[in-house]
């Protein structure tokens, strides 16, 4: 038997830090979306009791490193199953750049395998077996627009974010996540206003998003790295309705309503910058 999964990537419309938690880790409150910006993950069983992992870009690990492995070894050891799986992972998110690809492929290999093995879990009972593995991977479980508190783990499905096309922008730099969130100093980042955007959502009342879009994040990495300011300079200077860095960065999107001015925008950033996608949202 194959499996086929899409892993779509995320952007976060709203990210506002809170506190810091006993954990070392911060409790969020985000407004996440995905995007048909997607890698595909193609699971077979084997004889051999093993996990291999291949794919289309040389520079991924494919060993214990990688969180497509962990989460099949989490699944074979909660599920005491001796059954091999063969994953090939078709590689297209740019990795390191606030997007959640790999939390996204984690997601997709717990839903992949619950398929794969007959475990008959449910959405909700995978993304608690996801919380182990990333704080994104319980987000990517759903993969569609929700309110995201806690470290991640508190997932409110929201009504969809549509009509609005998204240009996406990923500067040739990675970053570090657990680099930016140690300079987060609680008094001096912005807070945006992430609950108006939950309930502009609910309401559907769309086009009062741009404003409101906003991430305590994007000033630690913009200090950082110049260029995060750059981009969302131009994209704003071309006639984007709302332009924000993805969450720890260095991707910045923006977003339009009418597609015209959508390819007018992606057009003009593509002479700046030479990885850009036109994506919508799912
Ligand atoms: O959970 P994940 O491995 O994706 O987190 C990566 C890093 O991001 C953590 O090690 C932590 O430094 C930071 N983080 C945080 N608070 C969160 C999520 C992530 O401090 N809610």
């Amino acid at each position: 038997m194959e499996i086929i999964e899409k892993a779509a990537a995320k952007i976060n419309l709203g990210l506002n830090v809170i506190g810091k938690r006993p954990d070392g880790f911060h409790d969020l409150e985000m407004i996440m979306t995905s995007i048909d910006l997607t890698d595909t993950l193609t699971f077979s069983s084997t004889n051999d009791n093993k996990i291999t992992i291949t794919s289309n870009v040389p520079y991924l690990p494919t060993d214990r490193k990688n969180l497509i492995y962990q989460a099949a070894h989490l699944m074979k050891k909660k599920f005491a199953l001796n059954q091999g799986v063969r994953i090939y992972l078709d590689k297209i998110i740019p990795v390191a750049a606030g997007l959640a690809g790999g939390s996204s492929d984690c997601a997709a290999t717990l839903r992949g395998l619950n398929k794969l093995w007959q475990l008959n879990l449910s959405l909700e009972e995978l993304a608690e077996i996801g919380e182990s593995l990333g704080s994104d991977v319980p987000y990517c479980i759903y993969s569609q627009t929700a309110f995201v508190t806690g470290r991640g783990e508190n997932v409110e499905l929201l009504p969809k974010f549509q009509g609005f096309w998204v240009i996406l922008v990923k500067p040739q730099i990675s970053v570090s996540t657990p680099s930016i969130f140690k300079q987060v100093n609680l008094a001096a980042i912005n807070h945006p206003d992430v609950q108006g955007l939950r309930q502009v959502i609910i309401e559907q009342k769309l086009s009062e998003i741009p404003v409101l879009l906003g991430n305590s994040l994007e000033a630690i990495t913009a200090r950082q790295y110049p260029i995060v300011d750059k981009i969302k300079t131009k994209l704003i200077n071309y006639g984007a309705d709302g332009v924000l860095m993805s969450g720890s960065g260095p991707s910045v999107f923006a977003i339009c309503r009418k597609e015209s001015r959508a390819k007018r925008v992606f057009n003009s950033i593509k002479g700046f910058c030479n990885e850009v996608y036109l994506v919508r949202t799912l």
